[in-house]
């Protein structure tokens, strides 16, 4: 079969492809981002790009002015690959990640600036894996039981412990550890999340680890993933980091997504990509937190209900369709290896339980992490995000509603929106005086586009 070879710039990049290959699908596999606001159906026209060298097939529409077809500009997504071509991806096509770590103007109150044992007590801060520093004493003739019953006994004697249950893997290890430090080892216990399951013992090594309980918590956004590594005795952030989420190349918002994931092995696709992007993220963060991978013992993650069942690899297609059913609320946890997370095998995954299909785990974790479900007074907790949610209510009632903020904050459906990435009005203001308008944009250079903070700023202005 005839080959072609496609040039991205300005990444020059090269690949080789089939003849008749579709362009944004051909960039995908590349791992070539090119904004894909419909999931590549032809009817966002964000997938611009201009064909430098060569020609494509197709790639004309009603979204590209006569001037833009000039230039040779195309939509991705309707191209198709007939020989060799050099194209140029423009900006507003592209993303941006450098902003997304851009420190906040805003104080963020971390949880050591809070008392943590306050914070332990009314349960805002209460991790389910805890560290005990556990001494056993050595068999003998005269007492010879187990290695795990000395461990079930001790913690129980030390600390109170009862339903402990060992995991295969630590009782596979259990005799040399215990004899690796005189008898002297951490033991890592995992709570169980609901009532009625047992203590499970995760993990177990030699000499005294109690200080090093480190958990990551992570949010999978539908635009970005955020994740932050925290020591779980002290509630101490120790290092966090963004980035874009790589399943945005195959559709910007949940149904895109959803629709991709029914295509051929879109599913799959979408699962390691976001796995690929997570894992990218906690090497960034075990990096900058110095802290050994091997101390990492959980991870909680949250997400809206797509991004939830797309991460776990179950078919999110019911959400998107009449009755808009959820494949689960709860999730059971889960080793975070199993879910192609670069951790320690012992680590555990914990989703946040969602409550419908458009009401997910991150608002829930949101409603978790204020407390507001614990307090008299009513508050008001809004989420914004691609897809966004508000809360409202007290100790007594909570009600919830979600909509699709993707249009207003990454520029779909208006004319010049766009992300906010260097470029983008982000401010603007009105010379009281003169009546001159004023733009700021991120990067401070010339406008590229909109941004929702630009275009709620802009509606407050002239209001
Ligand atoms: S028009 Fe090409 S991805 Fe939407």
């Amino acid at each position: 079969m005839k080959t072609c070879t496609i040039t991205f710039l300005p990444y020059k990049k090269d690949i080789v492809v089939n003849d008749g290959e579709n362009l944004i699908r051909a960039a995908m596999e590349a791992g070539i981002h090119i904004n894909a606001s419909c999931g590549g159906e032809g009817v966002c026209g964000r997938c611009r790009i201009c064909v430098e060298q060569g020609t494509v097939e197709d790639g004309l529409s009603e979204r590209l002015s006569k001037e833009d077809i000039e230039k040779g500009y195309r939509l991705a997504c309707k191209s198709i690959i007939r020989s060799d071509v050099v194209i140029r991806i423009p900006v507003e096509s592209s993303v941006d990640a450098s902003v997304l770590n851009l420190a906040s103007p805003r104080k963020k109150v971390s949880i050591e600036e809070m008392d943590i044992s306050t914070l332990k007590e009314s349960g805002k801060f209460l991790p389910p894996v805890e560290k005990r520093l556990l001494t056993v004493s050595e068999p003998s003739h005269e007492d010879n039981s187990s290695d795990a019953s000395r461990v079930i006994q001790g913690l129980r004697e030390q600390y109170n412990e009862h339903r402990l249950e060992f995991e295969m893997p630590v009782l596979q290890k259990l005799p040399d550890v215990l004899r690796e430090n005189d008898f002297q080892s951490t033991v890592t216990i995992v709570r169980p999340v609901r009532d009625g399951h047992k203590n499970h013992i995760i993990h177990m090594a030699a000499g005294n680890h109690v200080a090093q309980n480190y958990a990551i918590a992570i949010d999978i956004g539908t635009t970005t993933v955020y994740a932050e590594v925290l020591n779980t005795e002290t509630g101490e952030i120790l290092a966090s980091y963004g980035d874009f989420n790589g399943q945005i190349s195959y559709g910007e918002d949940v149904i895109s997504r959803i629709v991709f994931s029914e295509k051929g092995d879109g599913a799959k696709k979408l699962q390691s990509v976001v796995v690929n992007t997570i894992n990218k993220i906690i090497e960034k963060i075990i990096h900058r937190s110095k802290v050994d991978i091997q101390d990492i013992s959980m991870i909680t993650i949250a997400a809206n209900t797509s991004m939830t069942q797309l991460f776990l690899g179950i078919n999110p297609r019911y959400v998107r369709r009449a009755p808009y059913v959820p494949a689960t609320m709860f999730y059971p946890p889960c080793k975070a290896v199993h879910l192609g997370l670069n951790v320690a095998d012992h680590a555990i995954a914990l989703m946040y339980p969602c409550v419908s299909s458009y009401v997910g785990g991150d608002i829930v974790a949101g409603v978790m992490g204020s407390g507001m479900y614990n307090t008299d007074e009513l508050t008001l907790f809004i989420d914004m995000g691609t897809n966004a949610e508000i809360v409202i209510g007290n100790k007594e009632w909570l009600t919830c509603a979600a909509c699709s903020a993707g249009p207003a904050f990454e520029g779909g459906g208006v004319e010049h929106g766009m992300r906010a990435s260097k470029g983008a009005i982000e401010d603007f203001s009105i010379d009281p005086i003169t009546f001159e308008p004023m733009i700021l944009t991120i990067g401070n250079i010339r406008p590229k586009g909109i941004c929702g903070s630009g275009l709620l700023t802009m509606l407050a202005v002239l209001f």
